[in-house]
């Protein structure tokens, strides 16, 4: 996705961009550029490719003086990756440059109408009719300008400005895409995510949509869609700048993967305090709720998955499922008594807000559980949970996922101690299991620390098919997804029982099928399924409990979890294929921590 950073100060500002640009690659991009106001003057940078090219071409920003900069990481939407295309794009007269991360809906209209005016397009992006638009309604106020192309752009926008007329003065607004402001010792700065900020300042002012900032290095004035100065509180970001570091692994996914027995105790702990869930003044009236409707996309959707499970099991309350693309556009039913839980690790992902509006719109209560402090979702919910997994740099969530789903147990064991579906032993119980999470996770790597042995056996197949039936199907979807996001092997999961209804047809000599079997309710089952692909040729990676001896008879390569006799067991199976998905990627040289065409917060459409 793309990323946008913007500095004024009293030092050179182009290496501090490089640096704020770098910080956002995780996110995904394809182009790059920087632009810089000296004298009067904006120089402009642009590759195709890393940020390392544009440090290369720009001598590590020295080629670049000036002390207020705006750069940007282009995820290309409109227009291939080329240097035309990449931002910060320049107006006709040279007095405008803009960086932006969203989507122009109406920017063929708009660009028409332009170049009827005589304005000269270089590039094929929806952003570009910004530049040309603040030169043609540019009458020496900035606020007033801003608030007129504000109200002929349609869709999604987090806008970054330089002008000529305004030395020392970066600008900033947004509509729907994240917006970030830090404040410095001398020195501003904005940014789409405090991942950029976090070595400059832990200081930071989150601006909302229609608000417009006006940015100076000693000062930062905010103003309304109205026009008028607003004062906005000061948040103080509490990631330390290791947290958003490598920490000597060779990759954030690594890293990431074993910091999850600490992100589900942090997550955990704050909230189960004396015997008791305590959740965040989390006051809904549950007994008013008839439905509960789960929505999300990827990894966050397959948390929701698994969480459904364990929701319905204690609460007896109907849990519906829909990928919030779909439900945004399936005129869905949803009233006042729908409780709509929204799962987003960025809190960003343009389909979920949009899902999250409609269902809202129609009536429902909505229920957020993200990552991002003050992200675009959380304002917008009714209600909000953290995760606190802490920074997520890699594009494949692990510990994300995995603390929205401990989120999602701690929400069913609230839920069914008011709803009374549950007795005071039985929540007894259930609380020693939550708390024991982390430490089993811990184990449950352990456990694994020599399945990089078993990826080599796997790492050269070009599909693969992972199957398991109820919990285990869930978990078996994320396991997918990870393996296809990162090694780039299509991989499919499949309900164990439906395989006989066709997609068995597939299973041939040597077809890897790796077969979750750790839910002992069905187990029985799932053994069957094997028995049914093994007979077909398939080389079956059997996931199951540590002592259980008859999968591994039936099995060709077998990876154990620790037995956990709970509701939340489901939780650990995910360890083992992260790690899988992990090393079958870095075996086939994968760019792990930026697989292609991906990014790690969808903000468009
Ligand atoms: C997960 O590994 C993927 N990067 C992707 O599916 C992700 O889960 C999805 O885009 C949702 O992101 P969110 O949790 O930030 O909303």
């Amino acid at each position: 996705m793309c990323g946008i950073v913007g500095f004024t100060g009293m030092d050179n500002a182009a290496p501090n961009i490089l640096e704020g640009l770098e910080k956002l690659e995780y996110r995904g991009y394809d182009s790059a550029g920087i632009a810089v106001l000296n004298d009067g003057i904006i120089n402009i940078t642009k590759v195709t490719g890393r940020i390392a090219a544009l440090r290369e071409k720009t001598e590590n920003g020295e080629l670049m003086p000036g002390t207020t900069a705006i750069g940007h990481t282009r995820w290309a939407t409109h227009g291939a990756p080329t240097d035309t295309n990449a931002h910060p794009h320049l107006s006709n007269d040279g007095r405008f440059a803009v960086v932006h991360n969203g989507i122009i809906e109406n920017y063929m209209e708009l660009k028409s109408k332009l170049i009827e005016s005589g304005y000269i397009f270089e590039s094929e992006t929806d952003t570009e009719v910004v530049v040309h638009l603040l030169e043609k309604y540019y009458k020496g106020d900035m606020h007033s300008c801003i608030r007129k192309i504000a109200s002929k752009l349609k869709g999604s926008y987090a806008l970054g400005i330089l002008c000529t007329e305004n030395p020392n003065k970066i600008f900033a607004t947004k509509q729907s895409s994240p917006l970030i402001l830090g404040i410095g010792a001398g020195e501003n700065y904005f940014a789409s995510d405090v991942t950029a900020l976090i070595n400059y300042t832990q200081n930071v002012i989150y601006l909302e949509d229609g608000e417009f900032a006006e940015i100076t290095p000693d000062e930062i004035k905010i103003f309304d869609c109205a026009g008028y100065e607003i004062k906005k509180p000061v948040s103080r970001v509490n990631w330390d700048i290791q947290a958003a570091e490598k920490g000597g692994y060779e990759h954030f996914m690594l890293k990431e993967i074993t910091e999850q027995p600490r992100a589900v105790k942090a997550t955990l702990t704050p909230r189960i305090k004396d015997g008791k869930i305590m959740l965040d003044n989390l006051n809904i009236e549950l007994d008013g709720i008839s439905k509960i409707l789960i929505t999300a996309c990827g990894s966050a959707y397959y948390a929701g998955c698994a969480g459904k499970y364990i929701i319905e099991k204690l609460c007896r309350i109907p849990v519906e499922l829909q990928l919030a693309s779909e439900l945004r556009y399936s005129d869905p039913i949803i009233d006042n008594k729908t409780l709509l839980i929204v799962l987003s690790q960025s809190g960003e992902t343009a389909d979920t807000i949009a899902a999250m509006k409609e269902c809202s719109q129609r009536g429902a209560k909505t229920l957020a559980i993200v990552n991002v402090v003050g992200s675009t979702i959380a304002n917008l919910a009714d209600y909000t949970l953290y995760t606190h997994a802490g920074p997520e740099i890699a594009v494949a969530t692990t510990k994300g996922y995995t603390t929205q789903l401990t989120v999602l147990y701690l929400f069913a064991v609230y839920a069914a101690e008011i709803l009374g579906r549950i007795e005071a032993d039985e929540y007894s119980k259930l609380l020693d299991d939550l708390m024991s999470i982390p430490k089993l996770l811990q184990n449950t790597m352990d456990m694994n620390s020599k399945i990089e042995n078993t990826a080599k056996k796997y790492y050269t197949s070009d599909s693969m098919f992972f199957i398991g039936r109820n919990t285990d199907y869930a978990l078996a979807l994320e396991g997918a997804l990870k393996m296809k996001e990162i090694s780039y092997i299509h991989a499919e999961s499949y309900a164990a029982g439906e395989l006989k209804h066709g997609t068995i047809a597939l299973i041939s000599e040597g077809t890897p099928v790796i077969a979750l079997a750790c839910n002992q309710d069905i187990k029985e089952k799932t053994m069957s399924n094997i028995v049914e692909v093994k007979s077909r040729g398939a080389r079956v990676l059997a996931v199951s409990l540590n002592d259980d001896k008859n999968i591994a008879m039936l099995a060709n390569d077998i990876i154990t979890v620790p037995k956990f006799d709970s509701p939340f067991a489901p939780i650990l199976e995910i360890i083992p294929l992260q790690l899988m998905a992990y090393y079958v990627a870095k075996l086939n040289g994968c760019d792990i921590d930026k697989p292609k065409n991906l990014a790690k917060s969808v903000t468009v459409e």
